[in-house]
């Protein structure tokens, strides 16, 4: 797949080369694609024109723009001309058989899904993270697991002062990361669980209203790890350029509308101290510290939706760990945004930094 993808490139230059690109957006009805819209609206994305596509079951229907109504179009193969950058975000499927053909019309995609993120060819980015690596694209760069990406932005700032050597980490992920079908299924089973009636999951494989369960990605029945876990580790390694990083990890989908919570224990190499993690973590781009003991206020899932900010706090001494090495933190971030859209959108920044450094 990729071999055509290479051979593409190399025919033609996969770089950007206006400062006001048209932009479409694949998958624009979905969770993420709404959330694309509200970032390139909030950041005043220097758009040369926007397309909105999306399957045939939304084509002729409008969403806003900028107080616009625009058209949403069915996507074809014919829907790429004049594309400059194509954020796709309409799944695997979708990316691997249409990523190509924007990539071949010229556009420079940016892909939500899990098609392309561990192919060496394509760089996994997360902007203030490992930023340096989006130059290396030929035509597609991917935008990494909402875990991954949200995970690295509180741990890239503690690696680069002292190397991790080992990550245990224990996700809260809300229904949002499974799609707009999935959070309808969490409000109509909640109203349902309220009322006293009976209501059957169509969308997640249990039900979700008051209850928790281990992340419906599919499960490996070797590993017991499921496609989600196996992810965040194969992506976290990739993106702090540790291949070999030992990462433990569970999974757990729970009944928030939006913005996952996790639980990260993170071994060094030396014992570093709670405060100079604070410090580190303060100075950092994309993060912002709450980590109050007194009034016991550490990141929650609710001051986490609509943030652009990763939030991080809770940080202390893992007394799990009698050698000292290891500190605990909790973080909590829009995986919508920052674990999704407002992520592409910084690469798209990115790329356009490129060319205006250039012209
Ligand atoms: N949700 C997250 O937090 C998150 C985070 C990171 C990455 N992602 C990835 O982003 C992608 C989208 O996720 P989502 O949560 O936004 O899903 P979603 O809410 O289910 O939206 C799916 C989108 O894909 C479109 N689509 C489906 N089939 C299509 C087709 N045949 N042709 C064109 N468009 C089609 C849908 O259009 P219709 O409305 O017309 O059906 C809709 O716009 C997935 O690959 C997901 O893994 C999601």
């Amino acid at each position: 797949m990729l071999t055509d993808l290479e051979n593409l490139a190399s025919g033609q230059s996969a770089a950007l080369s206006t400062a006001t690109p048209v932009v479409a957006i694949v998958g624009a009805t979905g969770a993420v694609g709404v959330e694309l819209l509200n970032c390139l609206s909030a950041r005043n994305f220097p758009l040369g024109g926007l397309k909105l596509l999306a399957s045939a079951r939304s084509a002729g229907r409008t969403l806003t723009f900028n107080g616009t109504e625009l058209l949403i179009e069915e996507l074809t193969e014919d829907s790429f001309d004049g594309v400059d950058i194509a954020l796709f975000s309409a799944g695997s499927g979708i990316s691997k058989r249409f990523a190509p053909i924007a990539v071949k019309a010229g556009a420079v995609v940016i892909d939500n899904s899990s098609a392309f993120r561990m192919e060496a060819s394509v760089p996994l980015v997360v902007p203030e993270v490992n930023g340096e690596v989006l130059h290396q694209h030929r035509g597609i760069v991917a935008n990494p697991n909402c875990v991954a990406a949200i995970a690295t932005v509180a741990l890239a700032p503690l690696h680069r002062a002292h190397p991790i050597r080992r990550l245990n980490i224990s996700t809260y992920q809300a229904a949002s990361g499974a799609g707009a079908a999935a959070m309808e299924e969490l409000r109509l089973s909640t109203a349902a669980y309220l009322a006293g009636e009976a209501f059957e999951p169509k969308v997640l494989p249990h039900p979700y209203a008051f209850n928790l369960f281990s992340h419906n990605a599919d499960m490996d029945p070797d590993s017991g790890y499921n496609g989600e876990e196996l992810k965040v580790i194969a992506e976290t390694r990739r993106i702090l350029h540790v291949p070999a990083l030992p990462i433990g990890i569970t999974c757990i989908r729970v009944p928030l509308l939006r913005a996952h919570a996790m639980a990260i224990s993170i071994e060094f190499d030396q014992p570093v101290s709670p405060q100079e993690a604070r410090s580190l973590l303060e100075a950092a781009p994309g993060l912002r510290l709450v980590d109050d003991r007194a009034a016991n206020h550490f990141p929650m899932p609710s001051e986490a939706s609509g943030a652009d900010d990763v939030l991080v706090g809770r940080i202390r001494t893992d007394i799990g760990d009698p050698s000292g090495r290891t500190l605990a933190i909790f973080v909590a971030g829009d995986q919508l945004l920052k674990g999704a859209a407002l992520n592409a959108v910084q690469i798209a920044e990115r790329l356009l930094e490129n060319v205006v450094r250039k012209s």
